[in-house]
């Protein structure tokens, strides 16, 4: 039954995989549209300096807490602090990344559809509004669901073939097919006539739009897109040589993660205005979960090339999406495997079930059950808000307690430099550890706290 753990095969699958699971649609989808609902440049700095002060911080834990503990979410706690109740955080986590997988492949789902349609020329010819177009699909009782289904399945075939020929093979693939085709969308993108206003958007702050609760946004958003506070890290960590330099690995998936962010607004703010312009109306940057598909094909529509545009577009979206989805399966399958002792396959099987069921009715609540709400949000939205806003940043509090108080600081030290090995000037380990140890969790309340006054 004692199978030696699965390992990645090299650095930079790993990092790949771990750069796939940040990278995704919280990216592409939620990011730009994020950003145009918080006053653009403004919630882009409220953002990187979450990242720094808390989400790095508390990255680098979860990291270091996951290869250290070397197991699922729930038995790296019960490793690390063996017999505490520490371990029935590691079971939350496993709950929240569940949680999110179901309402992600929803939108998986949806991106699946949109490259179908863009491959056989639907998407472009279709002649009325886009708004009609993407409301009657995801209220269709039916074909959402399908998607939906046909997504998760894509996502557990990948997970079914293990660490490194399923995750890590598919990873590399396709983040570097990810990188090459969202820049080609880029360049469409600025070079539109006119593009320049939306550049101008997301880099000049305006800070009237900044309220307590752009604060908890942008800390939701950080959580979201960099994969932590679920265990997602800490799973895939758990697979990760000893000898890999935590810090560096961390600092460069945040580079990577919000680097692609901010390329993704590129590829999509600027064409948004471009293409208003030419149509002499006002751009709508802060249409909601809608922009990506709703404002989006109205402006690859209106661009030369822009059935190209599109189809790379879509399938940029649906290969992001993939990568993170397997980050979140793999978390529910590494504890269904360890804990409930099933195979591989079993356990694909189990999360695929369980998370489908949850995702069905996540995709109804658009359409038959749209009237079914849960404390005033429907079904999707609810999952979406309580993960992201709630149970990632409680996550990552707890965790960067966890690692700041019940981890000695010697050991903390200790498995950030690999038992003294790597040369990292011990002043920026001591700024790691406090960071971990005081400001994060402060700022994390005082984030909450804030919101809740307000
Ligand atoms: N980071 C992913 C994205 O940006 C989503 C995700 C959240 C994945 C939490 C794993 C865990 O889309």
């Amino acid at each position: 039954m004692n199978k030696p753990r699965e390992t990645f095969g090299s650095r930079i699958g790993m990092l790949l995989a771990m750069a796939g699971s940040a990278i995704g649609l919280g990216n592409i989808w939620r990011f730009p549209y994020t950003l145009g609902q918080n006053g653009g440049a403004a919630f882009l700095l409220l953002y990187v300096i979450m990242l720094v002060i808390i989400c790095l911080p508390v990255m680098i834990s979860e990291y270091l807490l996951g290869r250290r503990g070397a197991s699922n979410p729930f038995r790296t706690f019960d490793n690390l602090a063996p017999g505490s109740k520490w371990r029935w955080i590691g079971s939350v986590a496993v709950l929240a990344s569940a949680c999110i997988l179901s309402f992600y492949c929803v939108v998986g789902g949806w991106s699946f559809k949109y490259l179908f349609e863009a491959c056989t020329g639907g998407l472009m010819s279709y002649q009325g509004s886009y708004a009609d177009f993407f409301g009657a699909f995801i209220s269709n009782p039916w074909k959402p669901l399908l998607y939906t289904l046909l997504f998760l399945g894509l996502t557990g075939l990948i997970i079914a073939f293990g660490v490194r020929k399923g995750i890590e093979r598919m990873s590399k693939i396709m983040i570097t097919l990810l990188f090459v085709i969202i820049v080609l969308v880029v360049i469409r993108s600025l070079s539109l006539p006119g593009a320049g206003q939306g550049v101008r958007y997301m880099f000049v702050p305006d800070f009237s739009k900044v309220t307590a609760n752009t604060c908890v946004a942008a800390m939701g958003q950080a959580f979201f897109s960099l994969s932590i506070g679920c265990g997602c890290i800490l799973t895939y960590a758990s697979y990760v040589h000893k000898d890999e330099n935590i810090a560096a690995s961390s600092g460069w998936i945040a580079f990577f993660d919000t680097s692609f962010a901010v390329i993704a607004g590129l590829a999509i703010i600027p064409a948004v205005y471009a293409i208003a312009q030419m149509n002499g109306v006002d751009p709508d940057v802060s249409a909601g979960p809608g922009l990506v598909f709703i404002t989006l094909p109205g402006v690859f529509k209106s661009m030369p090339l822009g059935g190209v545009a599109a189809l790379l577009f879509f399938l940029a979206l649906m290969l992001a999406a993939i990568t993170s989805a397997i980050s979140l399966m793999e978390v529910v399958v590494a504890y269904v495997i360890e804990e409930l002792k099933r195979s591989r396959l079993h356990a694909v099987l189990i999360c695929f079930l369980l998370c489908g069921g949850v995702g069905v009715f996540c995709s109804l609540s658009f359409g038959p059950l749209d009237g079914f709400k849960l404390f005033g949000l429907s079904v999707f939205d609810f999952f979406d808000y309580i993960t992201s806003n709630i149970m990632l940043p409680v996550g990552g509090l707890l965790l960067a307690v966890f690692a700041g108080w019940r981890l000695k600081r010697a050991n903390y030290l200790d498995e950030l430099t690999n038992g003294g090995k790597l040369n990292i000037p011990r002043w920026l380990c001591l700024t790691i550890y406090y960071l971990v140890k005081f400001v994060a969790p402060l700022a994390i309340l005082l984030i909450f706290i804030n919101c809740i006054l307000s």
